[in-house]
């Protein structure tokens, strides 16, 4: 299991015992806004297809907090496409526990999931932000994420069309000094 610490945040691999905190995060989301375009709960059998993974490079993290050992929130990255030629490009996802937002948190783990996809050789991240996600949205540009286009209208949830933006950021080659600390502390 990778364990490690980044800015002062703990992250730890997803393992069958978090699902239920981090299923919990995650309806939360599903039930109060439209982050997610999931209208109904998951269930923990629809939670472990959304963290696991069969591309060994793609995982999520538990962010814990570092005093309580509270389960913050949760980050990965997965395939964007299964595709043979989008190899190199992952989608990055990032849900915080409501209590944990706001504190610089997701903007710790987002830097973390950059690092990490780069020393696993990914080249390209992508974040489909719900265009009405303001936050999230400026979680991303303050990283330097650039909107590369809008998907109008393709979402309908609480009566209202939703639009989604993709964001994209280009990560520096994995043999690129800043992507070794990452490379070290999960190997
Ligand atoms: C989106 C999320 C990951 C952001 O992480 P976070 O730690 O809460 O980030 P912050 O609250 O520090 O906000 C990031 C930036 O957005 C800005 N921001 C926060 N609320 C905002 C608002 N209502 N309008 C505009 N900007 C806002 C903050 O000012 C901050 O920028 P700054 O550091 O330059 O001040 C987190 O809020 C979350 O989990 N949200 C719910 C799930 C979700 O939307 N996930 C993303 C799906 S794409």
């Amino acid at each position: 299991m990778i364990s490690c610490e980044s800015e002062g945040l703990l992250l730890e691999e997803v393992e069958e015992t978090r699902l239920p905190a981090v299923l919990a995060i995650y309806n939360h989301y599903v039930r109060t806004s439209t982050a997610t375009f999931h209208i109904a709960e998951l269930g923990l059998d629809d939670m472990r297809g959304l963290v696991f993974h069969t591309d060994p490079r793609c995982r999520t993290f538990v962010l814990l907090d570092a005093s309580t050992g509270r389960v913050d929130g949760y980050a990965g990255i997965s395939r964007y496409n299964p595709r043979e030629a989008y190899d190199a490009t992952a989608s990055v996802h990032i849900y915080l526990d409501p209590a944990a937002t706001g504190c610089g948190t997701g903007a710790k783990a987002l830097r973390f999931l950059e690092r990490y996809a780069a020393a696993q050789g990914f080249h390209v991240l992508l974040a489909l932000v719900t265009e009405e996600n303001v936050r999230s949205a400026a979680l991303f540009r303050k990283l330097g994420y650039v909107s590369c286009g809008v998907m109008h209208e393709v979402g309908r949830k609480f009566g209202r069309l939703l639009g989604v933006s993709i964001f994209e950021k280009t990560l520096p080659a994995s043999g690129d000094p800043e992507s070794l600390p990452a490379a070290e502390a999960v190997r």
